[in-house]
């Protein structure tokens, strides 16, 4: 059993598509953990994508996500940081399948919908990070 962490961004709020979100992931058996409807800080925001503090984007990927509420999750079940992320599909627009949740709702790279964690220790990480107490 694995938990991963699922964060619906401002555009998948402002769009009105968190329940269409959360009904997928219920529908392929996974868990909802916890949740929390959040506006996120600069600090968190910096942290959350401190990995590509480098990257031209680094500005853009932090100023969307503080740019409004996010819906913030962890869901649980057996190999749930893959089998998430190919319920969610690709990142790039042209790479993400028709079925997947950015295939169907999402055509472009920064408005992309929903993050999910990428790997066993970035989960553990995210998991930390968003929700402390848990
Ligand atoms: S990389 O360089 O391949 O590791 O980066 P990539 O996987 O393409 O993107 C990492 C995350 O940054 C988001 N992103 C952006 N957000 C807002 N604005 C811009 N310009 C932008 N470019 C990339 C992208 O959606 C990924 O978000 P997450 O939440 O990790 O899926």
């Amino acid at each position: 059993m694995e938990r991963t962490f699922l964060m619906v961004k401002p555009d998948g709020v402002e769009r009105k598509l968190v329940g269409e979100i959360i009904a997928r992931f219920e529908r392929k058996g996974f868990t909802l953990v916890a949740l929390q409807m959040l506006t996120p800080s600069k600090e968190l925001a910096e942290a959350h994508y401190g990995v590509h503090r480098d990257k031209s984007f680094f500005a853009s990927v932090v100023a969307f996500i503080t740019s409004g509420p996010v819906v913030a999750m962890v869901w649980e079940g057996p190999d749930v940081i893959n089998l998430a992320r190919r319920v969610i599909g690709a990142t790039k627009p042209a790479e993400s399948t028709a079925g997947t949740i950015r295939g169907d709702f999402a055509n472009t790279t920064e408005q992309n919908l929903i993050h999910g964690s990428d790997s066993a220790e970035t989960a553990a990480e995210e998991i930390r990070l968003w929700f402390p107490n848990l």
